[in-house]
């Protein structure tokens, strides 16, 4: 019987290719991500695809493979997989859920405590010799004991985030589209409006794009802090250089933005937000964790096992 053939669309850690390798024909992309007109040419002939978040996987490129069974995407975000599309050529859709959610839940708390104590402000200001010393009044930032972090999303890794709060005297509030009535979910405009950091973390769909837009920034405390850990386009970056330009929220922490690898030129000049390249899942052990379940998952589906991790 001849082995399934496979399209890897970048580089994974050599454990997870050595799985892949042993149960598949493995066609490796090493280099710059595939173009759409890459990604055709080379999903033709192969049962699966193990792809990345930087990978748009669209009907047209579905067509192109048509033999294609399984698209095993290595992150637990799906919005750049047509799965409706997915869905109807019949070709499961798997994802990496729980493997990275502690990764996100600290480094969410790294970039809290960046922007509310100004470390990274603090940084480029040593950097380029304007520190003049120790000063009562010098770059204060803001404790958080007794404030109220809001939380919009409140999936595996909002509540990884909820779970570290405690150890930081803080208080827990979140709405979510899901939550049923009497869960304790609070509507976000009332979230908004009474948090002291709001912490993004809801999946990027047509409902949540812009969620986070001038409107909703006007209601927040003009104390408040805005961190987004989840996707870029869930806020909008023109509207946020206005409202951290203009007083209307304190500051901002990002890692995703709308055009990744690209940022909005005015935050860029912006001392009140922190810019962090897109690095939530970056340890070293969890990038072995999501490469290792995606393999798994295109190697279950192509045996004809049941995917471990389906998008739901
Ligand atoms: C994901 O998995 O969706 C993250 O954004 C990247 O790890």
């Amino acid at each position: 019987m001849s082995r399934p053939k496979v399209l890897l669309t970048r580089r994974i850690p050599s454990s997870a290719l050595a799985t892949l390798e042993a149960a598949c024909d493995v066609d490796r992309n090493e280099g710059d991500p595939l173009s759409p007109d890459g990604l055709m040419r080379r999903i033709r002939g192969k049962q699966g695809i193990v792809c990345l978040l930087t990978d748009a996987i669209t009907a047209e490129v579905m067509d192109a493979g048509s033999e294609l069974k399984v698209i095993s995407n290595v992150a637990v975000g799906y919005n750049n997989i047509d799965v409706p599309a997915a869905r109807q050529r019949g070709i499961t859709v798997t994802n990496t859920p729980d493997v990275l959610t502690d990764a996100t839940a600290d480094l969410t708390w790294a970039l809290i405590m960046d922007i509310t104590r100004r470390v990274s402000e603090g940084d480029r200001l040593v950097r380029r010799g304007a520190w003049k010393g120790w000063a009562l009044d010098f770059m204060v930032g803001n404790g958080l004991r007794g404030k109220t972090l809001g939380i919009v999303g409140f999936g595996r890794i909002g509540r990884a985030v909820a779970s570290r709060a405690e150890a930081f005297g803080m208080n827990v509030a979140y709405s979510d589209v899901f939550a049923t009535p009497g869960s304790g979910a609070i509507p976000i405009d009332r979230l908004l409006a009474t948090s002291d950091i709001v912490s993004i973390h809801c999946p990027l769909t047509p409902e949540t794009t812009h969620l986070i837009n001038q409107a909703s920034l006007a209601r927040m405390k003009r104390s408040a802090y805005l961190i987004n850990t989840s996707r870029g386009p869930v806020v909008d970056e023109k509207a946020l250089a206005w409202a951290l330009k203009n007083g209307i929220i304190s500051g901002a922490a990002l890692d995703v933005y709308e055009e990744e690898p690209a940022v909005h030129p005015d935050l860029l000049t912006l001392e009140n937000v922190v810019l962090a390249p897109h690095l939530g899942s970056a340890t070293t052990e969890t990038r072995t964790a999501m490469a290792d379940l995606a393999v798994r998952n295109v190697i279950a589906v192509l045996t004809g096992q049941p995917p471990i991790t389906p998008v739901p």
